[in-house]
């Protein structure tokens, strides 16, 4: 069976910073408010050039850069969000082709804030199962468009962002390890966009009353946040056969620090085993994790042999986590094992097939 190796990752922000010091200017805040209650001091907010394809596929470019492959060679793209660029068709899709993936199906993936490890969990198996060779998994999120700017409650947290990981078949052990995945749909209603679906569409009196920007029970949201987050990194430690005690980093989603510091706790670690950038970049939804894995793999924290766990939760209600043993790029040999593999028994088959057309050409031609 082979092994799903995480071997490209990039991420991209927008270069426009919204300060604590700005939200003052705009609703009835203040920077120690935020700064206490979420450690949060800036967030990135795209441009209005910018969206949730443009930021992603600029992430994408770079994992795949960083996985030394083309685009022609991915099967899948998965794309995570909660803010994709239209009802349909799917943001995947608009990805897939400017990066002209050719072969690759591609479709969004709708688990808020959980998104890129359904996601990643969902590609790991796929190559586990022998089906799929590489797939691109990203998360992107413009948190921006559907924010209220004047709901202090909400319009402090969040910004936008995208990350994007590349994985790989090998022969190699390593690469994801295990993962959980759960949901409490019960818990819908604490963190929504209300209007824009089926149910309400956008009407002109669900635009007045603000239906298409995020409601949220930030105390609701909270506790179940505190109760999940230590609970699914036991869980899916667990499963990898490992102890807490063998993980060097978990790379949890950015949304409080005081969550962060609550899964810590409640783990008996240290936070610096945490790996936490929201100060930077606030709640980029399912971008959130794969921004805190690149910036922590480029400064050198996550290293090769590192066991990681990333875990996160979000509306739905759903949380979940994902244990894996970081490789990053697989030397030449290990990589393409498969497709190599794969390519000699197509060669082989096209060449039976034209030598079947010539034969057929002959016996035809001589009858004519
Ligand atoms: O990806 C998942 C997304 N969601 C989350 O992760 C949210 C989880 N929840 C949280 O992070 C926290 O609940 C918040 C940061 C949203 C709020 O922190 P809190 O400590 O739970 O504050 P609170 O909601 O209990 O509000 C305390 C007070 C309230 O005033 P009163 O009712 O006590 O007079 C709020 O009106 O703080 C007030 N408040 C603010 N004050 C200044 C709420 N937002 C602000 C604000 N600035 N931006």
């Amino acid at each position: 069976m082979p092994y799903a190796h995480i071997t490209g990752w990039g991420c991209a922000a927008p270069e426009k910073i919204l300060t604590n010091a700005d939200l003052e200017q705009i609703v009835d805040t203040t920077n120690e408010w935020i700064l206490e209650r979420t450690g949060i001091h800036e967030r990135r907010i795209a441009r209005e050039d910018e969206s949730t394809a443009s930021l992603g596929l600029k992430a994408a470019w770079r994992a795949l850069e960083m996985a030394n492959i083309k685009p022609g060679e991915i099967d899948l793209i998965i794309c995570a969000t909660s803010t994709p660029e239209y009802i349909f068709p799917a943001t995947a899709c608009i990805i897939q082709d400017k990066l002209g993936a050719s072969r690759a199906g591609a479709f969004d993936l709708s688990a808020a804030c959980s998104g890129f490890i359904y996601g990643l969990n969902m590609g790991s198996q796929a190559i586990r199962s022998e089906a799929l060779q590489t797939v691109l998994v990203i998360g992107a999120e413009t948190l921006s468009r559907v924010t209220n700017w004047q709901d202090r409650n909400t319009c402090v947290l969040f910004g936008d962002g995208a990350g994007a990981f590349v994985l790989q078949a090998s022969d190699q052990p390593g690469g994801v390890l295990s993962a959980v995945m759960r949901s409490d749909g019960s818990g819908a209603g604490l963190l929504s966009v209300p209007a824009g679906g089926s149910k309400h569409p956008a009407t002109v009196e669900t635009v007045k009353a603000g239906m298409h920007t995020i409601r949220m029970d930030g105390r609701e949201v909270f506790r179940f946040a505190t109760r999940v987050m230590a609970q699914a990194t036991r869980e899916v430690a667990e499963a990898a056969g490992l102890t807490i005690q063998d993980l060097q980093w978990i790379v949890p989603h950015q949304a409080n620090f005081r969550i962060i510091d609550a899964a810590a706790r409640g783990l008996k670690l240290p936070i610096e085993r945490f790996i936490i950038n929201l100060e930077k970049y606030g709640n980029t939804s399912t971008a959130s994790i794969p921004l805190a894995v690149c910036e922590a793999a480029a400064d050198g924290r996550i290293k090769v042999g590192d066991r990681i766990v990333l875990v996160g939760f979000g509306a739905g209600l759903t949380w979940g986590a994902l244990a894996a043993e970081w490789t990053g790029p697989l030397p030449d040999g290990h990589q393409r094992i498969r497709p190599a593999i794969s390519r000699f028994w197509a060669r082989i088959r096209s060449f039976f097939q034209r030598f079947g057309r010539f034969i057929e050409g002959l016996i035809w031609g001589h009858k004519a």
